[in-house]
């Protein structure tokens, strides 16, 4: 066995770096290309697909793509270099030397001395066509294509900053990252929404189930992070959920990535709706800073004209009743179009782990939503019920002590005040890029009557 000490000198031996006789045109990305301060005629190697030909009398004029950045670097070659098989969309590798662009358009380009064509793109059968602006629900037919677009590259490119800006604001605010699991015999939302999980037919198990109890693919991984929370005092997890949800809605998908924390001794909505607050805003802040173009293309392409809504009028809701999408809109607009929390929901409405207020006679729990403008509820949150007694009247009235018995072990060993949320991520995406349809923000999206590839 290797030792860690030893691990770590063995792993700085051993180098595959190439022999240094030979130098190659040093492999660039287009953002590094583009980036690139003082070109003064380095040689280079860009590898990517093209997105726009221009042929003139004596130069052709390519852009090459290769999904680093919005932007496409301009490759500038000799007329000699013009083929019929320099097409939108084929792949190409370019060598040649980096030098000051003439054209305020772009500082650096490409002077070619060499273009290989790795893969042809028959242009007339691609479903892009060149200059085109193609509208979302179009690029959504071709989930195996449409990353090759602008506004996807765009999209795609935010929800990977998003993604790697949450790991750092749990990380600097001292979360431990958990990894919860995706097949799981509990159902912590008590909604009913749940896929089962079975083997195929094909395959022979002894017993009736697999795993001796029907699992199914999990809601939340809230109540595995409630586990983690009586031996960590921050805790996070980022993965897959899934929910059989009947909805065609433009918010609702059956496979989303959701973000959820848990703290313990908190005691407090106010203190639970600060980190909600904060990671909102510090991940929203680093998206910004560090993806400005892609975040404006984003509020470009989609028209302000195509976000016609309604707003209910009436009369908000009985007390007692949930509120509707109608109503959450409502609130965010009659609040000045701004994020809303929502705190203090009917007991009767809410999962059994939630805190009882004891405040009748409205009967309420410690619960929390932060409503955002164009996309309704995008944070659910709430205290946990840490009172033994109190949780195992909840669970006895809901039939659950039998199967939740472990629950209520946390809240005989060690219990303490605690609390958590789960934010839908691309729900955060939709209102940080202004997007109308959840469909649009994931790579492959999962809903009822639609999974594609
Ligand atoms: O409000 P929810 O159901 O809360 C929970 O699951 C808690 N157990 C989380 C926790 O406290 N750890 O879901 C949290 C968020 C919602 O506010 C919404 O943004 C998103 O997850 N969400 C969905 N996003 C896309 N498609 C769906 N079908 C979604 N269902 C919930
Ligand atoms: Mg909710």
């Amino acid at each position: 066995m290797f030792g860690a000490r030893c691990l770590l000198r063995a792993l700085r031996s051993c180098s595959s770096a190439p022999c240094p006789r030979h130098k190659p045109s040093a492999k660039l990305s287009v953002r590094d290309a583009l980036g690139a301060q003082n070109a003064s005629g380095e040689r280079v190697k860009v590898q990517g697909w093209i997105r726009s030909v221009r042929s003139q009398k004596e130069v052709l004029f390519l852009h090459v793509n290769d999904g680093s950045s919005l932007e496409s670097l301009q490759v500038v070659a000799d007329s000699s270099f013009d083929s019929r098989e320099l097409a939108f969309g084929s792949s190409v590798e370019v060598q040649g030397q980096l030098v000051k662009s003439l054209s305020k358009r772009q500082n650096v380009e490409l002077k070619a001395e060499k273009i290989e064509v790795v893969g042809n793109c028959d242009a007339k059968a691609f479903p892009f066509k060149y200059k085109e602006r193609h509208p979302l629900e179009y690029l959504r037919q071709y989930p195996h294509l449409r990353c090759r677009t602008n506004v996807l590259g765009s999209i795609l490119r935010v929800r990977s900053e998003a993604t790697a800006a949450i790991h750092s604001f749990f990380k600097d605010s001292g979360f431990v990252h958990i990894h919860t699991p995706v097949i799981t015999s509990n159902d912590c939302e008590g909604a009913g929404e749940l896929f089962q999980v079975k083997p195929s037919s094909k395959i022979k198990v002894p017993e009736e189930n697999f795993f001796n109890v029907p699992v199914f693919l999990t809601v939340s991984g809230q109540l595995h992070l409630e586990v983690m929370s009586g031996a960590f005092t921050q805790v996070f997890t980022f993965g897959p959920t899934f929910r059989a949800e009947n909805s065609q809605s433009r918010r609702h998908l059956a496979e989303f990535y959701m973000v959820e924390a848990e703290i313990s001794f908190l005691e407090s909505l106010q203190d639970l709706m600060q980190v909600m607050e904060g990671l909102f805003k510090t991940t929203t802040m680093t998206v910004l800073s560090n993806c400005p173009e892609d975040v404006e293309l984003c509020h470009r392409f989609i028209s302000p004209g195509q976000k016609i809504r309604t707003y209910a009028k009436k009369q908000l809701s009985n007390w007692g009743a949930d509120l509707h999408t109608e109503h959450e809109k409502y609130l965010v607009k009659h609040c000045g179009d701004i994020p809303v929390f929502v705190i203090n929901y009917p007991l009767a409405l809410k999962p059994f782990y939630m805190r009882d207020n004891e405040d009748s006679p409205q009967h309420t729990v410690a619960a929390v939503d932060l409503l955002v403008p164009g996309v309704g509820e995008l944070f659910g949150g709430s205290l946990r019920e840490e009172r033994y007694h109190f949780l195992e009247q909840r669970l006895a009235r809901s039939g659950l002590t039998e199967a939740y018995q472990w629950y209520l072990d946390l809240r005989r060993f060690g219990s303490v005040p605690h609390g958590g949320f789960g934010m839908g991520f691309e729900r955060y995406l939709q209102c940080i890029l202004g997007i109308d349809n959840i469909k649009d923000v994931i790579p492959f999206p999962r809903f009822t009557h639609s999974c594609l590839l």
